[in-house]
């Protein structure tokens, strides 16, 4: 009988200290918030009783209490990952110079005699931390009736409708404007001068029909071809940039990007716009794109996606309508509007798929 006292006891500093660490495993992992806070507050509540019952075992609570510290600290560490700076890192890290040299290096022939256009989509090119981050930052229910509230880029026509942008800086995340100025750096700009082939790039620092696209279930846009001049610097639009962030985004919800052939006989891709999923394509007056069919995706959603185009000054004749750059410039082009217009083309856009050679990664 004598012996068993000291063993029970144990038992119940056991128990009592299993209980207790798992209280700080469940508050510091499924209470991110204010988890240090409650924990620290049932850990002194459960300590209290404790000194209360067990007085002459006070150096081994402590040794006890000294574990139940450095758990929290643990804990503590992966509640407060100090996000920005680990997602910056991280960032920095997957699209480092050398790396996007490897890539370029790799994909640029690819990238070249792509078909209709020279055109390459990368899955998971920026980690999916700041992806996340990007999506928690712009829910889709901001599109309030197809329109931002507080953006005047909101549009409505028969081409382009359902659709609104966030086109300034202080109008986005703080996550959206890393990546945007990520985009915007000089690594970045020169991975896409050796992939594309196109020397001394500019990014649009003032995101000219780019930024944040939202496109509410049931919009669509039409084939087009772009605007093929920035209307305050003049310069030729080259290289467009997309990065699509729609999660749980199923096959059927649409809204693919499709690339046209130059006679607009042939629909060459289609591009889920799934997340994560990255997509950059020469930009000329003949790269046909959209999405035309209607979105498909449940009221409520929408198809989200990061744009930014990239420009130089002067571009080879061979990119403009009948050999001629030196015309003002155009706003997007419509194929609809040339369909109307030019009636021997018999295949209304987006109803065609034909073959093609997909251009896909994942790396
Ligand atoms: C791809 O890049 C390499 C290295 O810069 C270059 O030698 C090659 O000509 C490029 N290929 C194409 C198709 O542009």
């Amino acid at each position: 009988m004598h012996t068993k006292i000291p063993s029970r006891t144990t038992f119940f500093i056991s128990a009592a200290a299993a209980v207790i660490i798992i209280e700080v495993l469940i508050l510091g992992i499924f209470s991110p918030s204010s988890s240090s806070e409650q924990a620290s507050a049932a850990i002194e509540l459960v300590d209290a009783r404790w000194l209360v019952r067990y007085q002459d075992r006070a150096a081994e609570i402590a040794k006890l209490q000294k574990e139940i510290r450095e758990l929290k600290e643990k804990y503590a560490k992966c509640n407060n990952v100090n996000d920005e700076e680990a997602i910056v890192k991280e960032l920095f890290d997957a699209v480092n110079p050398a790396k996007l040299l490897q890539l370029s290096t790799k994909f640029n022939g690819t990238y070249a005699s792509a078909q209709p256009f020279p055109h390459i989509a990368i899955d998971d090119l920026f980690p999916s931390s700041i992806i996340e981050k990007i999506i928690g930052e712009h829910p889709e229910s901001i599109l309030k009736d197809g329109c931002i509230p507080g953006t005047e880029r909101c549009y409505d026509s028969p081409e382009e409708n359902k659709k609104s942008s966030i086109n300034t800086d202080e109008r986005m995340g703080t996550y959206t404007r890393i990546l945007f100025s990520f985009l915007k750096s000089s690594t970045f700009t020169k991975f896409l001068e050796d992939l594309s082939g196109i020397s001394n790039l500019l990014p649009d620092p003032h995101f000219h029909g780019s930024g944040l696209h939202f496109t509410a279930s049931g919009g669509s846009l039409d084939i087009h071809a772009d605007f093929n001049r920035h209307p305050d610097n003049n310069l030729d639009r080259r290289v467009n940039v997309f990065i699509y962030l729609n999660d749980d985004w199923p096959e059927e919800y649409g809204g693919h990007l499709e690339l046209w052939s130059k006679d607009m006989q042939s629909c060459y891709q289609r591009i889920q716009p799934k997340l994560g999923r990255f997509v950059v394509f020469s930009s000329t007056d003949f790269s046909y794109h959209g999405h035309p069919e209607p979105i498909q995706a449940p009221d409520g959603r929408a198809r989200r996606s990061i744009a930014l185009y990239y420009y130089t000054n002067g571009r080879p004749s061979d990119e403009c309508l009948d050999n001629d750059c030196s015309g003002q410039g155009h706003s997007d082009t419509f194929f609809k509007s040339l369909w109307d217009v030019k009636s021997v083309l018999m295949i209304p856009a987006g109803k065609t798929i034909q073959s093609g050679s997909p251009v896909w990664l994942a790396i």
